[in-house]
C-alpha cells in the first residue's frame, strides 16, 4: 500500500504550502477509519470526488468495499456528488474530502451524501475557509464554521454534525505566506530555495497555535485554512 498513489496527501512533507491543510486532514481520516472499525467492524466505503483516492490505503485493513466516485473518466464510478450514482442507504462511510468548494451546488452535495449514507453512518468531510483560488477544475466556495454547520443541517437530516478548524490561526497565516513565497520563487525559477523558508513558517506557525489555545479555536477574528465535518446520519 506504501507505493498507493497520493502519499504527498497522506504524508504530507512540511516544506509544502499545503502542509497546513494535508498533514490535519490524513491524521484526522487516519483516526475515523479505526473508529468507524470499532463502531461498525468491517464497513463500505464510497469516496466522493475521490480522484486519485488518496486516502485509501488508510480504509483498506477495515473495508470490504471502497468505492470512488468522479466526474473524471478513470474514476470508479463517473459522478458528480450533486447526483450520485448509487442506491440510497448503500454506505457506512462517505467521504468527500477537498471536493464541496469545487462543486455546482453544495446544498445539493450534502442532500446526496445523505442519501447514500446508512443510517447510523456517517459522512466525512472536508473543504476550506481561507484558502488561495485554486481551480479543480472550478473553484466556487469557501465557508466559516457557522456556514458549514448551516450547510449541512439545512440540507439534509442528521442525528448529529460537528465543524472543527484543521488547524490555528497562526497556520492559515502562515500557509498563505508560504503560498506566497512559493508562487514568487516559481516565477523566479527558484522553487527549491523557498521550500526551506516555508517548511520554517509551517513549523513555527504550528507551534505557536499549540502553544496558544485560544488560536486553535474558531472565535471572533480567527482565520481557519480547512475544516472537518463529520456528519452521522
Ligand atoms: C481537490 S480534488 C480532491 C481529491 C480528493 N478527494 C482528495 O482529497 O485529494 C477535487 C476533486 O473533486 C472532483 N470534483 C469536482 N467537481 C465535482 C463534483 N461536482 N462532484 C464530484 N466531484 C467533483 C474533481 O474531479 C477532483 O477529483
Amino acid at each position: 500500500m506504501s507505493d498507493w498513489p497520493g502519499a504527498d496527501r497522506r504524508r504530507p512533507v512540511s516544506t509544502s504550502p499545503t502542509w497546513t491543510v494535508r498533514k490535519p486532514l490524513a491524521e484526522w481520516l487516519q483516526r475515523q477509519a479505526v473508529e468507524a472499525a470499532r463502531d461498525y467492524g468491517r464497513y463500505r466505503v464510497l469516496d466522493v470526488g475521490s480522484g486519485i483516492k488518496p486516502y485509501y490505503p488508510f480504509f483498506e485493513p477495515f473495508a470490504d468495499e471502497f468505492v470512488g466516485v468522479d466526474p473524471s473518466p478513470q474514476a470508479d464510478l463517473q459522478g458528480t456528488v450533486e447526483a450520485l450514482p448509487v442506491e440510497d442507504a448503500s454506505f457506512d462511510l462517505v467521504l468527500c474530502t477537498q471536493v464541496l468548494e469545487h462543486c455546482d451546488d453544495p446544498a445539493r452535495a450534502v442532500s446526496e451524501l445523505r442519501r447514500v449514507v446508512r443510517p447510523g453512518g456517517r459522512v466525512l468531510a472536508s473543504t476550506h475557509g481561507v484558502y488561495p483560488y485554486h481551480p479543480a477544475p472550478v473553484d466556487y466556495w469557501r465557508w466559516t464554521h457557522t456556514g458549514l454547520d448551516r450547510l449541512f443541517r439545512e440540507n439534509a437530516d442528521w442525528s448529529s454534525v460537528a465543524v472543527h478548524p484543521g488547524s490555528g490561526t497562526t497556520a492559515c497565516i502562515g500557509m498563505l505566506i508560504g503560498h506566497f513565497i512559493d508562487l514568487l520563487c516559481k516565477r523566479a525559477h527558484l522553487r527549491p530555495l523557498g521550500r526551506p523558508l516555508v517548511a520554517g513558517i509551517n513549523l513555527a506557525a504550528d507551534a505557536i497555535d499549540r502553544a496558544v489555545p485560544a488560536l486553535r479555536d474558531p472565535l471572533p477574528g480567527s482565520l481557519t485554512a480547512n475544516y472537518h465535518v463529520e456528519a452521522i446520519a
